[in-house]
Parts: structure tokens; sequence; C-alpha cells
């Protein structure tokens, strides 16, 4: 059962297939009206989403089938009165695909032990696969292909974003360069580093981690950035993260450094002074609304991939 945990697991071939798909449903969405007639999704949350929620929703609508929103609050897992493993072999008995979006990447793991039909990362704190596939699809919508631009991003890199652009961009070819502060706690998880500068030494590019923003800025084809406050930073610890992270802005100074055809990408949602300028994420050359737009191509197109691999369609 192939499921999408993190893009570590995939390869080049599966990613680029999974993009040609999403440009093909994008392209032709009346094609697939049916594909997944009397199919059931079932969507796990532990954490708020927008664009997440209503792109599968909608996304399994326009292919014919249903999606049920599960809020773990209301649940029994939620409340501590049912295992993991009892709710993920009951849930296999009604629906036919499951995507989560959980604050632990091992309960994630401990679902795909149970999942008798395949399984999606929504986001866990650790990693975030299907929206980089989005992103990568709106850059090559963009800029034409992936293989030898470089892509920069900047601010907090212990991140479930960050890390999968690790997994990924390496492997399509582009050499990715991660602007963040010292420590531990802002930069990459150095399990996903060394696995990703494995993958960047196969491909034969560059990829490398920097505490220089206007560094990582100069030449680069795609300037990419995330929230300072991912759902699962407490509150707190705002001031402190803010004054860490304000050195890596993205503004219109940064942006200038850039090539003159360069995209802004930030996967949402965004605070405008916080991680980019409002100048920055409302400018020509942002193109945030085209990367949430994708995602829903992008669901869709993980949907019939994973569905028709496990013989379900
Ligand atoms: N980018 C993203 O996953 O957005 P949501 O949190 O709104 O789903
Ligand atoms: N890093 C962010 C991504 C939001 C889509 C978070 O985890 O909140």
């Amino acid at each position: 059962m192939r499921h999408l945990l993190t893009l570590e697991d995939w390869s080049r071939e599966q990613i680029a297939e999974a993009i040609a798909m999403a440009r093909e449903v994008k392209a032709h969405p009346a094609k697939y009206a049916d594909s997944l007639r009397g199919k059931t999704l079932c969507m796990i949350f532990e954490k708020p989403s927008l664009r997440t929620r209503l792109s599968f929703e909608t996304g399994m609508t326009q292919l014919g089938g249903h999606a049920i929103y599960y809020d773990t609050s209301r649940s029994p897992l939620g409340a501590g009165k049912e295992s993991i493993g009892d709710t993920m072999q009951t849930m296999c008995r009604y629906v036919d695909i499951i995507m989560a979006r959980l604050f632990k990447h091992e309960d994630l793991l401990e679902m795909a032990k149970y999942a008798t039909v395949p399984l999606i990362n929504a986001l866990t704190n650790y990693s975030h696969p299907g929206q980089i596939i989005a992103d990568l699809q709106t850059v090559e919508e963009h800029l034409g292909r992936l293989e030898g631009l470089k892509i920069a991003y900047f601010g907090d890199a212990f991140n479930n974003v960050t890390h999968s652009l690790m997994f990924a961009c390496p492997k399509m070819g582009m050499h990715l360069v991660v602007a963040c502060p010292e420590g531990a706690e802002y930069e990459p998880d150095p399990a996903v580093l060394a696995s990703a500068q494995k993958f960047a030494a196969a491909a034969g590019v560059p990829l490398e981690v920097v505490h220089d923003a206007a560094e990582a800025a100069r030449g680069a084809d795609v300037l990419y950035t995330d929230s300072w406050m991912s759902y699962h930073i407490p509150p707190e610890q705002k001031e402190a993260r803010v004054a860490k992270f304000s050195p890596y802005r993205v503004t219109e100074e940064l942006l200038g450094l850039a090539k003159p055809s360069a995209v802004f990408l930030n996967c949402l949602p965004a605070i405008r002074g916080m991680e980019q300028t409002a100048g920055v994420i409302d400018g020509p050359q942002s193109v945030v609304f085209d990367e949430a737009e994708n995602r829903m191509h992008v669901h869709k197109a993980l949907m019939l991939l994973l569905l028709r691999e496990a013989g379900r369609i």
C-alpha cells in the first residue's frame, strides 16, 4: 500500500508523476468529474486549516466522491478513549482513502501501520509533503522547469515545510539554500539535513544551510518563506521568535537581489510585516494564490494516483 507520509520516501519519478497529474486535472477537470464516484475520503484534523481542508473537500467533490471532515477534538481518539490502531482499523472498513493533519509525526506513522487504504500526510510538525508538490507545480508553471533553478528559503527552518523542501528540491535537481538563525531550534532537523545531502549529492546539485539572508537571495529563481508561528508553536514564544527571525524577513530589498524573473512563495497563512512585507506578498512577483489553488489540483492528483495504485479504482 503506497502512502504519502514524507517526500523522503518518494522518488523523483513519483514526485514528477504527481506534478504531471496535477497539471492534467487542472487542464481537463471535466474529464475526471466521475473518476471517484462512490468513493469516500476521511479528513482527520487535529489542527486548524483553510487551504488543506477546502482543497481536499472540494477536490473530492469535483472528482465525484465524498469527503468527511473528522475533527479529533470530537472523537474517541481525541478524548483518549480509543487507540490509533482501533481508530484506523475501523475507519478503513468504511472509507477508501484517508488524509491526516496531526501534531506528532509518530502518530501518523502509527496510523500507517494499520492503514489498509492509502494515507496522505496533510501536515505534521515534521513535514508537509503535499504542500511542496503544489509549490513545485507552481514554480514549473511560472518558470517552465525545476531542474537547475535556485530556490532560497528564509526564516524558521526547524519546520515541516522546510523539511519537505529539503527532501524534494534536491531530488528534482534544484539548488536549495536555507537561510535561518543559528541554533538547533531554528535550523533543520539534522537527520533531514543528512538525508537531503545524500539526495543532493546523487543529483549533483548544491544544498546549503546559511545564516545570511542576502547570500541566499542572490541570483535566486524562487524565494520561499513560511510562518514564524507555526500551528504547534505556543503564543508565548512570539516575541523571542520575531526577534530571531526578523533578519530573514523577505523584503523588497531582499527580493531585489534575486533574478528579475524570480517568484515569491509562501504556503500561507501569512502575516504582512512578519515573515514578508506587504509589498512582497502583494507585489507582482508573488504567486501565493496560484500556489494555494494548486493545492486542490495536487490533492485530486494524489487521490487518483494512490487509489489507482491500491486497485480501488
Ligand atoms: N498551507 C496550508 O496547509 O494551509 P492551511 O493550514 O490553511 O491548510
Ligand atoms: N509551518 C506551518 C505551515 C502551515 C501550512 C505550520 O505548521 O503551521
